[in-house]
Parts: structure tokens; sequence; C-alpha cells
């Protein structure tokens, strides 16, 4: 009895190894879609097949059950090719097998840097990036708003003109390859230009009077320690700077004067500086005021970079003459 139950368990597996050999056909209509680093392909499903195996030129394979894989950490504008085959439920891998071939696309230009930068326009370089046949540029300004601007590329110089002053600029660059556009690069910067531009204003017969503003320093300016003073129309109740130190000594808020010193490295290297100021704090009287009518104009600043070390005073006590002539001035 026990015999005659394992020949008959032989039998049965005999005709299964025949059943392997039977192939599944290869998987039609394989697509692929890469990015710099990574490629999605995509095939059709093969009837019976109850599993996919995929293999990227020969150095890695996947097996998966969806008729979708992804392979990541390739390298950047570069030729990689697939097989896919489809296997039944016992893993035997057909013979027929579906291939592709693709290139990778760019990876994001490197060292992209403003070079210069006027009033009006800016320069723009980076790395060479081999296998770009052109750049597509992006230049936006007031979040992803594009604005007039020219811009004229040529390999690895871009210059933009047309540009407004004290302006920010987003700037994204992106390496075009014959497998089409690669990854974008971004850099925020600004135009060059000094003075004063109102951000924000609070305005009214109730509430707040007053605003926010940010002082733009020329963008190249003498070492050393520097002073800038900002003249506003009214007298101010409230004042606060960012990026800067307020000179208390020399300043008058009464007045609308204030003196701001640049000493130390970190704000020297701030070309802009923040601040928010009140007329008026809260709504309580609601009296009207002349001042509610303040308009960008009247708020102005001067700087010293040191040449003109007279033009702005360190204290009220050090030179009373000049903080006279501002009073009067007023
Ligand atoms: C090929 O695959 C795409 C999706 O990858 C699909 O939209 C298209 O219908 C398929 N074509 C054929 C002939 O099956
Ligand atoms: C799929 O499997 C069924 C049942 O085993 C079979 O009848 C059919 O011929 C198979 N189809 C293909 C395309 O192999
Ligand atoms: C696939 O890629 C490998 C590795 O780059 C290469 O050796 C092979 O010749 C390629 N096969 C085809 C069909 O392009
Ligand atoms: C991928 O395919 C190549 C060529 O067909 C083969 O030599 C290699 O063993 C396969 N790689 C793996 C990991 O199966
Ligand atoms: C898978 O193998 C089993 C036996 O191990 C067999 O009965 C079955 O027919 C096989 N299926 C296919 C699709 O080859
Ligand atoms: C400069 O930009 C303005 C909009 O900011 C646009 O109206 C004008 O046509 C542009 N000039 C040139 C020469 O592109
Ligand atoms: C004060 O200002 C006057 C007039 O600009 C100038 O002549 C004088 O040198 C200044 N004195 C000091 C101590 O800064």
């Amino acid at each position: 009895m026990n015999l005659n139950a394992n020949l008959v368990f032989l039998v049965i597996c005999s005709t299964s190894v025949a059943q392997e050999f039977v192939d599944l056909p290869a998987p039609k209509n394989v697509s692929y879609m890469v990015t710099s680093n990574a490629v999605t392909l995509t095939w059709n499903a093969v009837e019976n097949a109850t599993s996919y195996i995929i293999n990227l030129s020969g150095t890695q394979t996947k097996a998966t059950e969806n008729t979708r894989v992804v392979f990541g950490g390739l390298d950047a504008n570069s030729k990689y090719n697939a097989t896919v085959a489809a296997a039944d439920i016992n893993g035997t891998s057909s013979t027929q097998t579906s291939s592709v071939t693709f290139t990778t696309l760019l990876s994001q230009v490197k060292n992209l840097k403003i070079t210069d930068a006027t009033a009006s326009s800016m320069e723009l370089t980076w790395d060479e990036s081999p296998g770009a046949i052109s750049h597509k540029v992006m230049v936006s300004s007031d979040g992803d708003q594009m604005t007039g601007a020219d811009v004229f590329v040529e390999d690895n110089v871009m210059f933009i003109s047309n540009l407004t002053s004290m302006t920010f600029y987003k700037i994204n660059v992106v390496p075009v390859s014959s497998a089409g556009d690669g990854d974008i690069a971004t850099i925020r910067g600004r135009t060059d230009g000094s003075g004063v531009t109102l951000v924000a204003r609070w305005s009214g017969v109730m509430g707040p009077i007053g605003g926010e503003a940010q002082i733009y320093r020329p963008l190249t300016i003498p070492a050393g320690p520097f002073r800038m003073r900002v003249l506003l129309p009214c007298p101010i109740v409230h004042i606060n700077f960012w990026n800067a130190d307020l000179n208390q000594d020399a300043s008058r808020a009464e007045q609308g004067m204030f003196v701001i010193e640049q000493t130390e490295l970190w704000q020297r290297n701030k070309p802009e500086v923040g601040m928010t100021f009140y007329f008026r704090e809260n709504a309580e009287n609601g009296e009207r005021t002349a001042c509610e009518f303040f308009d960008d104009d009247s708020i102005t600043v001067d700087f010293d970079f040191g040449q003109n070390a007279d033009l702005i005073p360190r204290s009220l006590s050090q030179n009373t003459s000049l903080l006279l002539f501002f009073l009067n001035g007023y």
C-alpha cells in the first residue's frame, strides 16, 4: 500500500515538471517614465501571469505582482535598459522578454550663483552641465508671478534685465537634455539699490496707525561698521527693528528720527533691515490725525559708511548742532 502511494506521487510530480516549461508570452507595451535618478516602468498584464521579473541593465532584478516597478538610485543623464518577463504561479519566468532602453534626465545645475546685480539686472552662472542642450529659466517675484524680465542664456551664463531695483527675485534653472527637462535649481536674490519700501500699512480712524517697512542698503559697501538714519513723518509711539541695533542715544522718537547701527559682522552681512512702526498703537480715542495719510515717500533713509562720518550723529550729546539741523529740517 505504502509503495503504491509513493509511486502515484512521483507520477504527479513528473507531470507538473513538464508543465513548468509552458512559456508565458512577453509583457507588451513596456513604457517608462524617467527622472534624474529613477525610472518607473509599466506594462500590460499577461494572462495567467502571477508576477513579473524585471532586470535592469543586467545588474539588478526585481519581482512584482503589479504591472509597475520603480528603480531608484540611478545615475543622472545615463543610459539604461530593462527587460520584463512574466512568471506563473510556480515562479517560472518565461524565456520571452520585452526590453526597453532609456536615458535618465539631468540633475540640477551645480554651483548656481548670482555673479553680478545692478538695480535693473542680474548675471548668474553655474557649472557646465554636460548633456544639456539648453536651459529653461523662470524668473519670478512676489510669490510665483512672472515678471517682464528679459532673459538671455548662453551655455552656463545667464543675463536677466528689465528688473526692478530693491526687489527679490526667485530664479529657477532647468537643464534640458534630449531626454527632457531635468531637475530644477533655485536661487533667490535681489537687485541693487538703497532706500525704504513699505511692506504693510495700518491706517484708519480706528485701529493702529503705522506699518512695516524694509530698508535696503546698497549690495556693495565699504568695510567696517556703518549707520543708517531713518526719518518717519510722525512721532513714533513704538518701533521695532530686526537685523539691526537701534542707537537709543541718537534717536528721537518724538521726531520720528531713528539711528541704526550695524556694528557686528552678522548685522553688516544683512543687506536688508526690517522694521515695524506705530504712530498710534491702539484705537482708544479714534481721533483723526494727519499721520494716517503717510505714504512710501514720506519715509527716508540715509547711510553713513564712514566717509561721511558727520552725516549721522553717533549720539545726541556728541553733535547737538547736527541734531538741531534735523529738528529744524523737519
Ligand atoms: C500602453 O500602456 C499605457 C499606460 O502605460 C496605456 O495607457 C495604453 O493603453 C497601453 N496601450 C496598449 C495598446 O495596451
Ligand atoms: C491560462 O490558463 C488557463 C487555465 O490553465 C488556460 O486554459 C489558458 O490557455 C491560459 N492562457 C494562456 C494565454 O496561457
Ligand atoms: C543593457 O545594459 C548593459 C549595461 O549597460 C549592457 O551591457 C547591455 O549591452 C545593454 N543591453 C541592451 C540590449 O542594450
Ligand atoms: C539580469 O540579466 C542579466 C542578463 O540577462 C543576467 O546575466 C543577470 O543574471 C540578471 N541579473 C539578475 C540579478 O538576475
Ligand atoms: C504549478 O505547479 C503545480 C504542481 O507543483 C501544477 O499542478 C500546476 O499546474 C503548475 N501551474 C502552472 C501554471 O504551471
Ligand atoms: C519690462 O517689464 C515691463 C513689465 O514689468 C514690461 O511691460 C516691458 O515690456 C518690459 N520691457 C522689455 C524691454 O522687455
Ligand atoms: C558736528 O556737526 C558739525 C556740522 O556738520 C561738524 O562740523 C562737526 O564736526 C560735528 N562734530 C562732531 C563731534 O561730530
